[in-house]
């Protein structure tokens, strides 16, 4: 027959040493915390406008395709000014395409078509197209990918 000690003092110290590491680990994990707020880890955007070219070197009412780093754009210039739009439709992000002659954008996936503001005006796509700032400085045009 086994005998069982049950020696409060040897309790009380587990105890107070499973409390303690849990203490310790939660205050660790709160100073880590605390840290990477003070110390920016450098994956934070940066809002550079990119240079696009010359407003008057873009074609009128016609769509460039451009790609910068991971962005793909369509750049429309028309007598408004000039407008960047993602090429990614709406829906499940296949890439659209302007049609010149209809002047709309069309996305081959599902026919999502868009108007010349960007707006989805037929098929599947729930909202516009996603559209960058673009600022003109004097006739060369920037556009901010940050937005
Ligand atoms: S992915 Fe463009 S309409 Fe479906």
């Amino acid at each position: 027959m086994a005998i069982i000690h049950d020696d409060p003092g040897r309790r009380r110290f587990l105890s107070q040493a499973v409390m303690g590491f849990g203490l310790l680990f939660g205050m660790g994990l709160l100073g880590l915390r605390f840290v990477q707020f003070l110390v920016p880890t450098g994956t934070t955007k940066r809002n550079v406008p990119v240079l696009l070219g010359v407003e008057q070197s873009l074609p009128l009412n016609d769509a460039i395709t451009m790609e910068l780093g991971n962005h793909k754009l369509l750049v429309l210039r028309t007598n408004e000014g000039v407008a960047a739009f993602s090429r990614r439709c709406t829906d499940l992000g296949c890439l659209v395409s302007w049609d010149k002659r209809r002047e709309q954008f069309i996305c081959p996936c599902h026919q999502g078509i868009y108007d010349k503001q960007g707006r989805n005006i037929a098929g599947p796509p729930p909202r516009p197209l996603d559209r960058y700032e673009v600022v003109n400085r004097a006739g060369q045009v920037y556009v901010n990918l940050a937005t």
